[in-house]
């Protein structure tokens, strides 16, 4: 039997009207990003295209933005641009997901959607919550149309797991190799190290333990989220988000982290083998565990949750007084280009562009123009010939700052707390920068940096204004809404 009734959907429909009601006239609703319906988001889960359409899911709590037993929430689209919100695809309904329908991925195979995700069990008690008082199990639903279930079935049980490992493992993430599948798991191991575990199967249904992908990193924190797994040119990409990776100057600023190994896959033993550092994919203050998708064109996207968790006393998110919290970055295209992994914003964005301005300035001082005005904006900054410092002021109290091969993102009070972020860019020569009602995403020297914040400016704030010495040549489109 199910453990939501009906009081249940009937209950939340009441909350939904009231979330709804304080979300209206809110100025920082996104106009081009994803956000909740109401309430709380966390995690892109699922994302695919299945016969054409592509299916965005992510951790969603209906009733409350301050989290709470998460869902998975469901968006459809037909560009990648325009999304429609779909009914929920995934909700707390059996004992073994009791506590959360936790993160999980989508594969695509012939005329279904195999999704596979985390059951999260939180027991009450006198419990530490590390080694005892939880339980994840890992969860099969299959889907023929991808908002209907046809068959779920838990296909790892928590106590079926190895003893390595606390009652921390969770978030699969599945991929095919030589008609082989294998299903990668981020974990806390009782020696509060990370570790990807790894199992294999023949059928998508059962699943064998098969060892450690990747782990024994005392230096990368206690505990690997949202691990994933894909290939690029030949090169093996391992992306996952650790917690607990000590501060250096200019990396791992945030309080938890992403990012990559770039490397090879040894197919005998399928272990991954790094041949890369560990890189960030992002250094502004929100972003956190990715999860990409192969499109049907062939093209690897990667979506963030453009937020992070744990980020008290530094920051309190204001939006949560209007009812929602947090939302997704931009969709991403991944490429490998020279050895290197490259973001882009996908093109499909340039169809909500509209009225282009275009200037060039040889930048000796201050520059600003009424005609350059920056909030629900895309900004293209082609950049040459920096002398000493270069400086981007935007919205209420937002700065760019380049001066001595350091990039920094500097919040005012717009910035809700937070300060300041940082890179070490040896030649900053382009900056694109797209700006929404409470978000910025800055790529950074064609896709080889991106920063991503929530900002919380007052509406109109819509000033930009250039400081140094430079050759700058600037593209500017205001961008059309795609949300309702
Ligand atoms: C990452 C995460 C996942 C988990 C999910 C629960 O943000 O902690 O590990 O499955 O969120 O919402």
């Amino acid at each position: 039997m199910s453990l939501l009734n009906k009081n249940f959907w009937k209950e939340l429909s009441k909350k939904q009207e009231f979330l709804k009601e304080k979300m209206v006239d809110d100025f920082w609703r996104l106009h081009y990003h994803q956000m909740p319906e109401t309430g709380w988001l966390n995690d892109p889960n699922g994302v695919c295209q299945f016969k054409g359409k592509y299916h965005l899911y992510h951790q969603y709590v209906p009733d409350s933005p301050i989290s709470g037993v998460g869902h998975w929430a469901h968006k459809t689209s037909d560009d990648l641009v325009h999304f429609k919100e779909e009914d929920i695809f995934l909700s707390p309904e059996h004992e073994y997901e009791k506590d959360g329908v936790y993160s999980g991925s989508a594969f695509v195979k012939d005329d279904e959607i195999h999704y596979f995700y985390t059951g999260n069990v939180k027991k009450t008690g006198d419990y530490d919550y590390i080694f005892d008082g939880r339980e994840q199990n890992t969860v099969h639903v299959v889907s023929k149309n991808g908002y209907t279930i046809d068959y779920q079935e838990v296909v790892i049980k928590h106590e079926e797991y190895p003893k390595r490992y606390t009652s921390h493992i969770r978030d699969p993430k599945v991929f095919e190799h030589n008609e082989k599948y294998y299903m990668i798991l981020g974990t806390r191991t009782i020696y509060h190290t990370g570790e990807i575990l790894l199992y294999e199967s023949e059928d998508l249904y059962k699943w064998n333990y098969k060892g450690t992908f990747f782990g024994n990193r005392s230096d990368m924190g206690f505990m690997w989220e949202c691990p994933d797994y894909f290939e690029l040119k030949d090169q093996s990409i391992l992306l996952f988000s650790p917690q607990g990776i000590l501060k250096k100057e200019h990396q791992f600023q945030n309080v938890y982290q992403t990012g990559y190994f770039i490397g090879r896959t040894d197919w005998e033993n399928v272990v991954f083998e790094p041949q890369s550092s560990f890189k960030e994919l992002d250094y502004g203050f929100d972003f956190y565990a990715p999860q990409t998708f192969e499109d049907e064109q062939g093209r690897r996207i990667l979506w963030g949750w453009m937020g992070i968790g744990d980020t008290k006393p530094e920051y309190t998110n204001p939006t949560i007084s209007r009812g929602w919290q947090h939302s997704l970055t931009l969709p991403r295209e991944l490429t490998i280009e020279d050895g290197k992994l490259k973001q882009r914003p996908l093109p499909e964005y340039q169809k909500i562009r509209k009225n282009k301005k275009q200037f060039e300035i040889p930048l000796t001082g201050e520059y600003k123009n009424k005609e350059l005005t920056c909030e629900v904006t895309e900004l293209l900054i082609d950049l040459k010939n920096i002398n000493g410092r270069f400086d981007i002021l935007l919205r209420q109290d937002t700065m760019i700052h380049y001066e001595n091969n350091i990039l920094e993102l500097r919040h005012g009070r717009s910035g809700a707390g937070r300060s300041v972020r940082s890179i070490e860019i040896n030649d900053l020569n382009q900056i694109h920068l797209f700006s929404d009602t409470s978000s910025l995403e800055l790529f950074i020297n064609n896709g080889s940096y991106v920063m991503s914040s929530r900002i919380y400016p007052e509406a109109g704030e819509n000033k930009i204004k250039f400081i140094g010495k430079a050759d700058i040549a600037v593209q500017k489109w205001d961008l059309n809404k795609t949300t309702e």
